[in-house]
């Protein structure tokens, strides 16, 4: 075990989940648990639930300790989720003897990860106020960043040179291993030499919002390409999922800090760097962008946790219109309200607000549509509404439109304008939204029932893909490791049940890691998670979680299971040895034949 039982036993008492959940997830109280919006799928009504030493999701079936919970939601593993939250709470991570063997490459470290990268971020500050900066300083000026913006955002400069940072770094005591993986070397294929990735651009550091630099993105000062050279995947940098500038806009977001343009809950979504650079100078210290990457729905989960609503500023091009709709898709999936900003005459909102300045782009942000005054104009502009069957068609998808708004009211506002602009009567729409509304009802049941049934004959099963052709050794084999699971002592008394018992080998192996840690007299789970996956880890305490739900478990219920899995259990030997026979009988035949020279 990486490590001893009293440091995780401190760790998750001053680490409680509550509070290390609530940092991600709104919660609200019900009864003795808290509720919120799962933070690992999108839904819109809360289904993820957090007890007092676990989470259950029961939309998507999520679960663990507070430790999984730091693996799945900061994609760490086990030591480093331990090392996370560890640091969270002000604790030292014992520090284990470090035995590489030869073939594996020390990894590195997030602590080391986060002091590179702050001291990267440093140099290339120092290289553009330095002589070798001028040009760079100028590209600056002539996009109009003042010098309190530069330093604000920490911008820095990447020299002409190919050795620069290296050195510094090597200097600083990095090992050219720990730079490569951060992203910040490269090796020359040719000369086998480390090599400094980012020349001769402008470098803008990536913060996360504890106020970590996490990666770069670094932009050419002409027209060569990429234009932006952004850092991979790295320990500590998840592209997928960052928001750049979100370190500053979480304060005006939250609430925590007042500003003349920006009400708390409102965040403004943009395509690049330098659009979130632009606003935030002029004000609009409420915008972020995603990184050199479309918007994913790990991004929107995270608007989620910041904003009620979202202004969509993005690109007037074509491309920048898709990106809009994937957003609003997403963001309304997560229960983030959306709206269109459109700008004409500017491609993007740096030269808008340049070209028209702040209160301009002030104007365009009341102004805004929200999503379904967008859809709905887009289809009435689609069709010619003095031509009947047009008109019906349009009718008719708005009418769709419509019944998808959740809030009444809203409905009914947008049932009487319709009307208005239509012609056609209230009471039609209505009947033909109340249809509409029953149609997606039973859509939305169909497909639950399929999910659920998917479930219980265990389709899909990756977990345990042994499941689907033994769902009832499975299903026992769950009810005896939840009752394992929740009454130790029983696990005592049961000197009948083996390894060899289990017909899954997934089940065997959670019988295993459970009583290993039962004979060492350790009743916390928080070390499954070092030997099975986060997945694995939330099907156990599932498997614990059913059984608690109810009131019979102690010694007859699991020798009732004991004996019911043994049953199966010789069931299936049975069968596996009648088709054994059977297949050395077609053996004996076919031996026999050509034996005989038939065929
Ligand atoms: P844009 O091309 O719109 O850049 O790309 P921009 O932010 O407006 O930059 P300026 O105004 O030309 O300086 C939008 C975003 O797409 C990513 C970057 O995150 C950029 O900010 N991108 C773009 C890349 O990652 N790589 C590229 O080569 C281009
Ligand atoms: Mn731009």
């Amino acid at each position: 075990m990486a490590f001893q039982q009293g440091f995780i036993q401190e760790l998750k008492m001053r680490s409680p989940i509550h509070d290390v959940i609530g940092r991600y997830v709104e919660l609200k109280r019900a009864g003795r648990n808290m509720v919120g919006r799962c933070p690992f799928h999108s839904e819109k009504t809360p289904s993820f639930t957090v007890f007092e030493d676990n989470f259950h999701c029961f939309g998507c079936g999520a679960g663990g300790d507070v430790i999984t919970f730091a693996m799945r939601i900061e994609n760490l593993d086990y030591k480093d989720a331990v090392t996370f939250l560890a640091d969270r709470c002000g604790m030292t991570v014992p520090q284990e003897e470090k035995r590489y063997s030869n073939l594996e490459k020390p990894k590195l470290s997030r602590e080391r990860a986060f002091s590179m990268n702050k001291a990267a971020a440093r140099i290339f500050y120092e290289n553009l106020l330095s002589p070798d900066g001028e040009a760079a300083r100028q590209y600056l000026a002539k996009r109009e960043l003042t010098s309190a913006t530069i330093k604000r955002f920490g911008l820095g400069f990447a020299k002409n040179e190919f050795y620069d940072l290296y050195n510094k770094l090597t200097a600083l005591g990095y090992t050219r291993d720990e730079i490569k993986e951060n992203f910040l070397c490269g090796i020359s294929h040719k000369s086998g030499k480390p090599f400094d990735m980012f020349r001769n651009r402008i470098m803008f550091p990536i913060i996360d919002t504890s106020g970590n630099v996490i990666a770069f993105g670094g932009r050419v000062m002409d027209d060569s390409k990429p234009k932006y050279l952004n850092s991979s995947d790295t320990v500590i940098f998840r592209k997928g999922k960052q928001l750049f500038a979100l370190n500053y806009a979480k304060d005006v977001l939250l609430g925590n800090v007042q500003s003349e343009l920006v009400k708390p809950g409102q965040i403004i979504l943009c395509e690049g760097y330098m659009d979130v650079i632009a606003m935030h100078q002029a004000g609009f210290t409420n915008a972020v962008a995603t990184l050199g990457t479309a918007i994913t729905s790990e991004h929107s989960r995270v608007v989620s946790r910041y904003a009620k609503s979202a202004f969509l500023a993005y690109d007037s091009d074509d491309a920048g219109k898709k990106a809009a709709d994937k957003a609003m898709t997403l963001l309304n999936e997560v229960g983030v309200e959306t709206k269109i900003i459109s700008m004409v005459d500017a491609k993007d909102p740096d030269e808008y607000i340049k070209k028209f300045g702040p209160q301009a782009f002030a104007k365009l942000l009341s102004g805004s549509v929200g999503q379904i005054d967008f859809k709905i104009g887009g289809i009435l502009q689609k069709y010619n509404l003095s031509v009947p069957d047009e008109k019906l068609r349009a009718v008719d998808e708005c009418c769709n439109i419509i019944a998808g708004i959740y809030s009444e009211v809203k409905q009914d506002i947008y049932i009487q304008r319709l009307a208005e602009i239509s012609g056609v009567k209230q009471e039609s729409i209505r009947s033909k939204i109340s249809k509409d509304k029953r149609r997606n009802q039973r859509k939305f049941e169909t497909q639950q029932r399929a999910d659920m049934q998917k479930k219980t004959m265990h389709f899909d099963d990756r977990i345990n893909p042994e499941a689907i052709a033994n769902p009832v050794a499975v299903e026992i084999e769950e009810r005896i490791l939840g009752i394992l699971m929740l009454m130790p002592e029983e696990y005592a008394k049961c000197d009948s049940l083996k390894e060899e018992d289990f017909v899954t080998k997934f089940s065997a192996r959670v019988f295993k890691a459970i009583t290993d840690l039962y004979k060492e007299n350790i009743t916390d789970f928080s070390s499954l998670n070092e030997v099975f996956t986060p997945e694995e880890v939330s099907r156990i305490f599932d498997m614990r979680y059913k059984r608690s739900e109810l009131s019979a478990n102690g010694t007859q219920a699991l020798n009732e299971q004991i004996s019911a899995l043994k049953k199966v259990r010789n069931k299936i030997q049975v069968k596996n040895k009648d088709v054994s026979s059977a297949e050395d009988l077609m053996d004996l035949i076919s031996k026999a034949r050509t034996d005989k020279g038939v065929n």
